[in-house]
């Protein structure tokens, strides 16, 4: 794990060696000359160290400690101080300054320190998680997991939940990125105000830049009058971009404006107002690879990136997989009636070791089929659906005995076909075209295939939501 350091010193010369010194151990380093500087990049970046100068002009080093615990009362301080200043230094670790150096100091000196500081905010972050894992929570804002990188998000997300910043959720398809949107909005000081989901994958551009800013009347054919955009109806609330590599370039032009004058240009229109809306937004798809080709421009990508938070696939964190399975099991049994089921070990041990390319979605559906089709209180191995299995199987066991090598091949090999259709298709988020694309083979190639491996009406369930602008602004119910 990279800490990041935020270094305070109105001196550019001890900027440029703090630089060059912390940058050289591996550290990201952000420098600023004054406290109000830090005090404004500290609400945008998550920092785990802050290094700042006594004297400052303006507000002093004491001073900006004491407006950041306010906010990060666990963020370690250590304050620099001249010979003639050590008593304030002192004082000052009374307050809770991790700790302080003289000037001047060896360098070998302040990195002991910073290694220390760091170590103890490791500490108190195990702490933190260790106590919550005693306490039982894994749940945070209906968002279940246990895992060391949930754990991590959710202190990310209450960090940052309150902040103005633009956040991007990248990650898989079904790894929880719109969850987590609604997690973020819930837990700020806009949750009494609108959470406004729009999906920028289905509109085509021009009509898409109108729900998103409004337009005039005239603006086009067919606009008969003014229209509100969806920017305004999220006046004082959050704006939840889902897919946004999809926004067409002039699209994200007027984006860029919002996100940097706050202010919206509705279609046809040559005045502009003021709005006051948190954008969320999220992308399947890498937008670094987007930004190379030319598609999505940097400056916006820099924008909504302030603060990027990577969901995990499913596969990479699989001490979540018990833990939800039995979270749906509970939820599906008790919406459809059922006494509670269990999953039987053998079950268990399987769906753990399945690599879930639909990610929780997936494993969402397969509890709410399993809950519906089987009587039994624990659900067996013979429950599971043979794809699940086989590919289990594949891993774990030499080929079955008694049967001829040709078919235990072609079996096999189906069974792989399956599986990387079916992890292309999450990949491409649906798309087919995308996912022939990505499997090397023709649409009409993959639509057959698809029929073979009874995979078209299991696509189904994944197809994006279509999108409602009656319903964008009400609350949507899960998928
Ligand atoms: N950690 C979790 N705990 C509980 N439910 C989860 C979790 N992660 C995802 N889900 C559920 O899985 C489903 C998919 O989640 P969500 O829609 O947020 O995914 P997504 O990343 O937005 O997917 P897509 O890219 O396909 O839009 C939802 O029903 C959501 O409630
Ligand atoms: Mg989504």
């Amino acid at each position: 794990m990279s800490y990041k350091i935020l270094v305070v010193d109105d001196e550019v010369n001890m900027l440029q060696l703090f630089q060059k010194v912390l940058t050289k151990e591996g550290y990201p380093v952000t420098t600023v000359e004054t406290a109000e500087e830090a005090l404004r990049v500290i609400g945008s970046t998550l920092f785990d160290l802050v290094i700042s100068d006594l004297a400052l002009p303006g507000i002093n080093g004491i001073e900006l400690f004491k407006a950041i615990k306010k906010d990060y009362p666990h963020l370690p301080f250590i304050l620099i101080t001249a010979y003639g200043t050590v008593e304030s230094a002192v004082e000052a670790m009374k307050l809770g300054v991790y700790d302080y150096i003289c000037k001047p100091f060896q360098m070998d000196e302040l990195k002991m320190v910073i290694k220390k500081a760091l170590h103890q905010e490791e500490l108190h972050r195990e702490v933190t998680r260790l106590r919550r894992q005693i306490k039982g929570e894994y749940k945070f804002h209906n968002i279940v997991g246990q895992s060391q990188q949930m754990f991590a998000l959710f202190e990310l997300v209450r960090r940052v939940a309150d902040s103005e910043s633009t956040i991007l959720l990248e990650g898989e398809s079904g790894t929880g990125k719109e969850l987590f949107a609604r997690a973020i909005h819930y837990n700020s000081s806009r949750k009494n105000n609108p959470f406004v989901p729009v999906d920028c994958s289905v509109l085509p551009e021009t009509l898409l830049e109108s729900e998103l800013f409004g337009h005039v009347k005239g603006a086009f054919t067919g606009a008969t009058k003014a229209k509100k955009g969806l920017f305004q109806e999220a006046d004082g609330g959050s704006v939840f971009l889902d897919e946004i590599s999809n926004l067409g370039p002039s699209a994200q032009t007027r984006l860029l404006r919002v996100l940097q004058e706050r202010e919206i240009k509705p279609v046809g229109s040559s005045e502009q107002f003021k709005v006051d809306v948190r954008v969320i937004a999220a992308t399947n798809t890498n937008l670094k690879e987007r930004i190379a080709a030319g598609i999505f421009r940097e400056d916006l990508y820099y924008r909504i990136a302030v603060v990027p938070i990577y969901i995990h696939p499913l596969r990479e964190r699989k001490e979540d997989i018990p833990l939800l399975i039995n979270h749906f099991l509970e939820k599906f049994c008790r919406t459809n009636d059922k006494k509670i089921k269990k999953m039987s070990n053998e079950a268990m041990k399987v769906l753990i070791d399945y690599n879930w390319p639909g990610n929780v979605r997936e494993l969402e559906n397969l509890m709410e089929r399993l809950v519906l089709v089987t009587d039994e209180e624990a659900i067996g191995l013979s429950s599971l659906p043979s794809e699940i299995k086989v590919s289990q199987e594949m891993l774990m066991k030499s080929p079955p005995e008694g049967k001829p090598l040709k078919e235990v091949t072609l079996q096999a090999a189906k069974q792989i076909e399956k599986q990387a259709i079916k992890s292309a298709l999450a990949k491409a988020n649906g798309n087919r075209s995308l996912a022939a694309q990505l499997l090397g083979i023709s649409r009409g190639t993959l639509y057959n295939k698809m029929h073979e491996y009874g995979l078209l009406e299991s696509q189904g369930r994944i197809s994006r939501r279509k999108f409602s602008p009656k319903t964008a602004s009400l609350p949507r119910t899960s998928k």
